[in-house]
């Protein structure tokens, strides 16, 4: 089934994820290609976020979006406010009526432990669990590839929704704990300081049978 999760998180903010399947030429029946990407899959991904957007509220209008200097897709109408990711063969999009919004969805994977040192701050090691997988007697471990993964989706989701681009995943984005796991998913409380100081609280899933993490942000 391509449309893969959908949470109407209200009335006027959606989300849904789409497992791509189809050719290019589906999505082009409905989504309007201006977009230059040129590597075949990319594309595939590019046009499967794109056709997510009406497929959650039917009036959107996808020919005016627009693409700002940061590479951020908007619609200058304001009529909704968007954010898209995409991961292998998912593609993501949550679209909001009201409130800005941001969203990623990455693969679990081993290699995120290799990249945690540039996205998660010394302060915030204090904050998140440690390694499952930790070996006692090691040094102090960064937390478990779950863990990081979904750190590191909440940060990327921070980033689109902050939109102006320049951010330091370290310095401006501050996981403070705890995380709150609830029926649904996880709730993980971030504070972002950037010209701004602003608390956010960002949703996220895993879908463990896929090695599946999504995250996402809406003020
Ligand atoms: C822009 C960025 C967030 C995209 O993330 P990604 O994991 O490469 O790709 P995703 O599939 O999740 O997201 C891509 C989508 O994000 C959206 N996007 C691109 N630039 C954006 C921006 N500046 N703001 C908001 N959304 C943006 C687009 O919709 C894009 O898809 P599309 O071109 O098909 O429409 C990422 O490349 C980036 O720059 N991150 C910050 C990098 C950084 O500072 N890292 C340092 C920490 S170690």
């Amino acid at each position: 089934m391509p449309l893969f999760y959908q949470h109407n998180i209200n009335e006027v903010t959606k989300l849904g994820i789409w497992r791509i399947e189809e050719p290019p030429s589906f999505f082009l029946e409905k989504v309007p290609l201006k977009n230059d990407v040129t590597h075949p899959f990319k594309r595939l991904q590019h046009l499967a976020g794109r056709y997510l957007l009406p497929l959650l509220f039917p009036d959107f209008p996808l020919g005016e979006i627009l693409i700002a200097d940061t590479r951020k897709p908007f619609l200058s109408s304001e009529k909704y406010h968007f954010s898209i990711s995409h991961s292998g063969s998912f593609a993501a999009a949550i679209v909001s009526a009201t409130g800005r919004v941001g969203v990623d969805i990455e693969s679990i994977t081993p290699r995120i432990r290799a990249l945690a040192h540039k996205f998660v701050g010394e302060s915030e090691q204090q904050a998140l669990p440690g390694d499952p997988q930790a070996v006692p007697g090691d040094p102090p471990a960064f937390p478990g590839e779950e863990m990081l993964t979904l750190i590191w989706c909440a940060k990327e989701s921070i980033f689109k929704w902050y939109s102006l681009g320049e951010v330091d995943f370290r310095r401006h984005m501050q996981f403070r704990g705890p995380i709150l796991r609830h029926a649904d998913g996880i709730r993980m409380p971030f504070l972002f300081e950037k010209g701004i100081t602003i608390a956010l609280d960002v949703e996220a899933r895993v879908f463990s049978e896929l090695s599946l993490a999504l995250a996402w942000v809406i003020t």
